[in-house]
């Protein structure tokens, strides 16, 4: 991937090749640290974008968007083709995610503070997620320790992610990455499937 308008201390480094790496250099050590485990990885988001390109896009929504890696990334290779938007519970993260949006002026991506468990972002042709709910589980490389561990919850939220996966209209494409958290998706059909070194990565189609 070639960044088209990418700007580091106001010094301009266009023509360079988007990597994990340079994305990480623009972050606090803090979040640095997570990228592994947190962030999607660049070959992820361009297997995504292989996996869009030429098709009939209305929007994107990343539900649990992080600092924004997946959106923004994705707007540099498809060049601003269609909205991408991305929800996010944890104040900081957007912040994080806004700045960066601003800095390299990706005009096609839109951050907004929302639970999409209390506030289902309806309306979108396609829906993307990194195992938002994992982190109720118990385990590593959390983000923080604002969240409430707990495998009832976890249990609990995947249901209601499922609910309003449900309701989405015919059509709906739902892009995973290390999944959504359960194995089953009523409503849904698999319809790509790629596993590797990096994790699942899957297609689902609501039917
Ligand atoms: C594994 S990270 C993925 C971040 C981003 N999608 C990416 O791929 O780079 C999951 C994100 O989901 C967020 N998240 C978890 N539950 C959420 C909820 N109910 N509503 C909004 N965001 C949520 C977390 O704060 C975290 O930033």
């Amino acid at each position: 991937m070639r960044n088209q308008i990418f700007m580091k201390d106001e010094k301009d480094i266009v023509g360079k090749p988007m990597t994990d790496l340079l994305f990480d250099s623009e972050l606090p050590f803090s979040l640095q640290k997570l990228s592994p485990y947190q962030w999607t990885p660049v070959f992820i988001v361009k297997r995504t974008w292989e996996f869009l390109k030429g098709k009939e896009v209305r929007s994107i929504m990343d539900l649990g968007s992080g600092l924004g890696k997946f959106c923004i990334v994705l707007s540099f290779l498809a060049e601003d083709q269609f909205p991408i938007y991305g929800c996010e519970d944890r104040e900081e993260l957007l912040q994080m995610a806004t700045s960066l949006q601003m800095k390299w002026k990706r005009k096609s991506v839109c951050f907004q503070k929302t639970n999409f468990l209390t506030s289902f972002p309806y309306g979108h042709s396609h829906y993307y997620c990194f195992n938002p709910l994992y982190e109720t589980m118990k385990g590593s490389h959390s983000i923080d320790d604002t969240k409430v561990k707990s495998a009832k919850l976890f249990l609990q939220n995947i249901q209601t992610l499922k609910n309003h996966l449900y309701l989405c209209p015919k059509g709906t494409k739902l892009i995973t990455y290390h999944g959504f958290g359960g194995s089953v998706l009523p409503g849904y059909i698999v319809i790509r499937k790629e596993n590797d070194d990096l994790g699942e990565w899957m297609v689902w189609e609501r039917v």
